[in-house]
C-alpha cells in the first residue's frame, strides 16, 4: 500500500516535470502558428513557473486547512484542467493563461506530495520513498521529450497528453485516505485509525496502530512555538537561511531551465539543422538527465555534499564556457565539442546541483523554523526559475546564446566560491548535531570538519522535501 502512495505522488513529481519540459517540444510549432516574438515566447514558457510560485505560496495553508488528500485532488483537478485548456488555446495569452494554471497546481504538488508521501512512510523507508518523487520529476521531462518528438507538428496533442497523468493522479488520490498525521490533527481518530491501517496493510484494531497513533499524537502535543520571520533572520539560523536560499538561486542561475524547457533551440543555434534530430537530441539529454539522477542520489552519502557541490559546479562551469566558446565560433568540429558539452552539463547538473538543493534545504533548518524556511527556498526557486527562463528568448536575441552561457558559467563560478565559504558538510550529522552547531555560533562551512570519511547521515535525506 505505501508503494501505492509513492506511486500517486510520484505521479504529482511526474506531471512536474512533463508540464515543465513539454514546452520544448511544442515551441517550434507555435511560434509558426502564432508568430511569437521572443517576449511573447518567454512570457509563454515562464507562466509554469510563475503559476508555481503562487502556487507555493497558498500550498501550506491549503494543505494544513482542507488536508493533503483534497489539495492533491484540487492539483490533480487543476492539471486536467490546464492540459486540455493549453490543447484548445487559440493564442498565445490564452496558452499563457493555460501554462498558468499547471504551474499554479504544479507549486501545489510539489509541496504536497513529498508531505504526503513522508507522512504516510514508516521512517525507516523515508528517505527512499520521497527520492522517487525527485526521479519522478526527470521522468516526466523525459516523458515530455518523448511525446514532443513523436507529434513533432502537432502541439495541441503533446499539451493534451498531460491530461492523462492529471486524471490518474486525481483518480488515484480520491481512492486513498489523508494521512494519519493530519487527520489526527483534526481529532479524527477513527479516520487516523483506519488511514495507518490501510497503508500498513494491518488491522485498525492491532496494536501497531494504536502505538502509531499514540506517537502521531504525542509529537503533536509538544510545544508548538510559533515560529516567525525574526527567527528566520537571526544571527542562529541566518546561515542556514543563507545556505538554503543560495543554493537555490545559484542552481536556477546555472541555466538549467534555459536548457530543460528551450533544449531544441539550443541544439538549433549549436547547428542542428533538421528540426527532428533536435527533438531526439533534446530526448537524448532527457535521458542523461534521470540516468545522472540516480548517480547523484547514490553519491549524496558516500562523498558527502561539499564535495559533491564542487564536483557539479566545477563540471557545469567549465562545459558552460565550452557551449559559450563553440556558439561564438564558426568551427564546425566546435559545434561537436558544444554537444559533448550539453550532456556532461547536464550530467554534472543531474547528479549535484539538481536534488543537493532540495536535500539540504530538509536538513539544516532547526525544527521550529523548517518549514518556514523551507517555503522561503522554495519560493527562490521558482523566483529565479521564472526569470531565467522568462528572459531566455530575450537575452539570446540580444547576447546571443555564447552571451547567454556565458553569465550562466559565470554563475557556477560563483557557486565554487559560494561552496567554500558558506556549504556546510551536513553528510554523517544528525539532524540534532546540525541544528547544535549553528546556535554555537562556529562558522556554518565547519560543520562536518575533521570527519575522515563521510557516513550515511542520521536524518532523511530527501525525506524532508516538505516545502
Ligand atoms: C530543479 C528544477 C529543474 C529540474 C531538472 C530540479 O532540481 O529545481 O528547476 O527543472 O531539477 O531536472
Amino acid at each position: 500500500m505505501i508503494y501505492l502512495v509513492a506511486a500517486i505522488a510520484g505521479m504529482a513529481g511526474f506531471l512536474f516535470g512533463f508540464d515543465e519540459g513539454v514546452i520544448a517540444g511544442a515551441l517550434a510549432a507555435l511560434r509558426h502558428q502564432f508568430g511569437i516574438d521572443p517576449v511573447m515566447e518567454g512570457v509563454v514558457t515562464s507562466a509554469v513557473p510563475f503559476g508555481a510560485l503562487f502556487g507555493s505560496l497558498v500550498a501550506g495553508r491549503i494543505a494544513e486547512s482542507l488536508g493533503r488528500r483534497r489539495s492533491l485532488l484540487i492539483a490533480g483537478g487543476l492539471f486536467v484542467i490546464g492540459a486540455v485548456l493549453a490543447s484548445l488555446a487559440t493564442g498565445a495569452i490564452v496558452l499563457a493563461l493555460a501554462r498558468l494554471v499547471l504551474g499554479f497546481a504544479i507549486g501545489i504538488a510539489a509541496i504536497v506530495a513529498p508531505l504526503y508521501i513522508s507522512e504516510n512512510a514508516p521512517a525507516e523507508k523515508r528517505g527512499m520513498l520521497v527520492s522517487v518523487y525527485q526521479l519522478a520529476i526527470t521522468l516526466g521531462i523525459l516523458g515530455a521529450y518523448l511525446v514532443g518528438y513523436i507529434f513533432s507538428e502537432s502541439w495541441r496533442i503533446m499539451f493534451v497528453l498531460g491530461a492523462i497523468p492529471g486524471l490518474a493522479l486525481a483518480v488515484g488520490i480520491f481512492t486513498m485516505s489523508d494521512t494519519p498525521r493530519w487527520l489526527a490533527s483534526k481529532g479524527l481518530l477513527a479516520e487516523a485509525r483506519a488511514a495507518i491501517a490501510k497503508v500498513r496493510g494491518i488491522a485498525p484494531t492491532s496494536p501497531e496502530v494504536e502505538s502509531e497513533l499514540v506517537a502521531i499524537q504525542r509529537a503533536a502535543e509538544g510545544p508548538v512555538e510559533k515560529a516567525s520571520w525574526s527567527d528566520l533572520l537571526g544571527p542562529t539560523v541566518r546561515p542556514a537561511l543563507i545556505v538554503g536560499v543560495g543554493l537555490f538561486i545559484l542552481q536556477q542561475l546555472s541555466g538549467i531551465n534555459a536548457v530543460i524547457y528551450f533544449a531544441p533551440t539550443v541544439f538549433k543555434e549549436s547547428g542542428f539543422d533538421s528540426h527532428s534530430t533536435q527533438l531526439l537530441a533534446t530526448a537524448g539529454i532527457g535521458v542523461v538527465n534521470v540516468l545522472m539522477t540516480f548517480v547523484g542520489m547514490s553519491l549524496i552519502d558516500r562523498i558527502g555534499r561539499r564535495p559533491l557541490l564542487f564536483i557539479g559546479f566545477i563540471g557545469t562551469a567549465l562545459s558552460l564556457g565550452m557551449i559559450a566558446i563553440g556558439a561564438a565560433t564558426d568551427l564546425p568540429w566546435l559545434d561537436v565539442v558544444s554537444i559533448i558539452s550539453l550532456v556532461i552539463y547536464i550530467g554534472a547538473f543531474a547528479a549535484s546541483i539538481g536534488p543537493l538543493p532540495w536535500v539540504m534545504m530538509s536538513e539544516i533548518f532547526p525544527l521550529k523554523v523548517r518549514a518556514l524556511g523551507m517555503s522561503v527556498a522554495s519560493v527562490a526557486n521558482w523566483g529565479m526559475n521564472f526569470l531565467v527562463v522568462f528572459s531566455f528568448p530575450t537575452l539570446v536575441t540580444s547576447l546571443g546564446l555564447s552571451g547567454v552561457f556565458g553569465i550562466y558559467a559565470v554563475a557556477c563560478l560563483i557557486g565554487i566560491a559560494f561552496t567554500w565559504f558558506y556549504a556546510p558538510e551536513t553528510s554523517g550529522a544528525s539532524l540534532e548535531e546540525i541544528e547544535e552547531h549553528l546556535k554555537s555560533g562556529k562558522p556554518f562551512r565547519s560543520l562536518g570538519k575533521g570527519k575522515t570519511s563521510a557516513v550515511p547521515p542520521a536524518g532523511p535525506a530527501l525525506a524532508a522535501r516538505k516545502s
